[in-house]
């Protein structure tokens, strides 16, 4: 499998709680190289708008409200099949079905407030990392 990025967010339940720190760590043991990494604090349209798939599930509204309640951090993740590896650190959803050692099984305290996030395929891969970085903040 050929090196690949992938987008993550360490959302605001997780940064809130002081675990940016042991996320970042678990990332880098995980074999990934972080190209990009920087907090920020979503706007509302900013979280529509990248939630925008989900505009019509029932969880639309309470996600953006979660996604813009505080500072996330956004990064840009690196390793051979990246995407999918980085699915598998972090675990499934809902933390009630995420395997031992996973990032939501230890962090998640809920199916919405679920400690992070990353891309699904590398089409959304592509059209997440340039939402949040310019080529020259990928490093
Ligand atoms: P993500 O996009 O954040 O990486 O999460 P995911 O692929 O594992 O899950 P997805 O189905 O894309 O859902 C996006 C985020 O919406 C919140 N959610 N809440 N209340 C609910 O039933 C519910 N379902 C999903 C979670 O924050 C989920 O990560
Ligand atoms: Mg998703």
């Amino acid at each position: 499998m050929p090196i690949q990025q992938t987008f993550a967010i360490i959302k605001p339940d997780a940064v809130a709680s002081g675990q940016t720190g042991q996320i970042v760590s678990m990332i880098e043991k995980a074999g990934f190289r972080i190209r990009g990494m920087k907090m920020t604090r979503l706007s509302k349209q900013q979280a529509e708008g990248f939630y925008e798939i989900h505009r019509e599930k029932p969880f639309f509204g309470g996600l953006v409200m979660f996604m813009t309640e505080g500072p996330v951090v956004v990064l840009v993740l690196e390793r051979d099949n990246a995407i999918k590896h980085w699915r598998d650190v972090m675990g499934a959803t809902n933390p009630a079905n995420a395997a031992e050692g996973t990032i939501r099984k230890s962090f998640a305290k809920n199916i919405e407030r679920n400690a992070v996030h990353g891309s699904d395929a590398p089409e959304t891969a592509a059209v997440e990392i340039p939402f949040f970085f310019s080529m020259a903040e990928l490093l």
